[in-house]
């Protein structure tokens, strides 16, 4: 068989796995998983919510709408934009990934524009889907060459992956406008920052009068359900969503219903919303302690926090990847997430913030005293 062949490798998070699980086995000693993307503090207690699901429903066991079942839409308009979009502006897909995957596919622009040090897989989506890729570095950088920018589109992640950093809402806000007026469409992907906020977030609420805009959302790190693969787009453009149905439609055939209704019930149901409460509180809770010691220990690499603040679930430590390994923390080297920087880049690493408090400041007490 002949391949059409995409030249892109599987992620480095999945190798680094690999390769702890087998230092783990040979040396019988711990190590220290903080290469992961995922929330580790907790498992989100899901026992009580499934008593409430009736898995031989109609619902369950037929196939749902292309865009996603109304009930969970009309949760997330609930949930994310205070009840003032409209169902129709929202699609549900299997997780955050088909959703960037297909946004990218769907907005005709010249070329889509990633910060410097980006999550990968965007990129590599570019790539399979011969998109053409260019960089900024910066807010600031972005502000200059706004001109530049015209019939392009921008990818603003906040916080964002790798530097699990934040920026002011307001300036935010300003950024993804001026682009907007620029004529400029941002895919503003935020998969981690209900991790950090509930209902009373009204940002996404706010960004409903911009209309050069896809909101791109997902359930895996907010509920930590990144098994489950569901997570939403919203824009307020009718031909994008229309393609998007499309996409769905005849891509996937629509997206597991277990999930959906999974998910509603967790954003609706008193025994779900208490779920997800204990979830984010126990989590959010060690993630700052984490994020504190850090700071205080000097570990962490201000010069990338600059405009921006750590709030996790990850940050950079300037320690290499190797020298974190060697005192069995897995970590994922920050050149596996930059095109044009990777020898500086080289000397620090991705952490995973998201684990117990305790276990993370042992291991990097143990690295100090040696
Ligand atoms: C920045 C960013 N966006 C989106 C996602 C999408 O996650 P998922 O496909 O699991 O929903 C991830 C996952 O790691 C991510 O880091």
């Amino acid at each position: 068989m002949k391949i059409k062949k995409t030249g892109v490798a599987l992620p480095a998070i999945h190798e680094m796995g690999r390769k702890i699980q087998q230092l783990s086995a040979e040396t019988g000693q711990e190590y220290l998983f903080l290469q992961r993307g995922i929330n580790s503090v907790v498992n989100i207690d899901l026992s009580e919510v499934v008593k409430d699901i009736n898995f031989n429903s109609k619902e369950i066991q037929t196939y749902p709408p292309s865009q996603g079942r109304a009930e969970l839409r009309d949760a997330i308009n609930n949930e994310y934009f205070g009840g003032k979009t409209d169902i129709s502006c929202i699609s549900i897909c299997g997780g955050g990934m088909p959703g960037i995957d297909n946004a990218f596919q769907i907005a005709d622009v010249r070329k889509i524009y990633l910060p410097v040090y980006h999550w990968g897989n965007y990129h590599n989506a570019m790539k399979i889907r011969n998109i053409e890729y260019d960089e900024y570095d910066s807010f600031d950088n972005l502000k200059k060459i706004t001109p530049e920018l015209k019939d392009c589109a921008v990818l603003l992640g906040d916080p964002g992956n790798p530097f699990g950093n934040k920026y002011a809402d307001d300036e935010i806000f300003a950024m993804i406008k001026k682009l907007n007026d620029n004529g400029t469409v941002v895919f503003y992907d935020s998969p981690y920052r209900r991790v950090f906020y509930d209902k009373n977030d009204d940002f996404y609420t706010r960004l409903l009068d911009i209309d050069n805009l896809v909101i791109l959302d997902s359930f895996s790190k907010s509920l930590g359900l990144s098994g489950a693969r569901l997570g939403f787009v919203h824009s307020k453009n009718a031909e994008f969503n229309h393609e998007m149905a499309v996409r769905l439609a005849f891509a996937t055939n629509g997206t597991n219903a277990f999930a959906q209704i999974l998910v509603e019930k967790l954003l609706t149901t008193e025994i779900g919303k208490k779920a997800v409460t204990d979830f984010k509180t126990a989590t959010v809770s060690e993630i700052t302690k984490n994020i504190k010691y850090l700071n205080e220990s000097g570990f962490i690499a201000n010069e990338f926090y600059s405009e921006s603040v750590p709030v996790g679930i990850f940050a950079i430590v300037n320690i290499s990847e190797d020298e974190l390994l060697a005192n069995r923390i897995g970590s994922v080297s920050l050149s596996k997430f930059t095109l044009s920087r990777k020898q500086e880049a080289a000397k620090y690493s991705r952490v995973c913030v998201s684990v117990n408090h305790k276990k993370f400041v042992d291991f990097f007490e143990n690295m100090k005293a040696k």
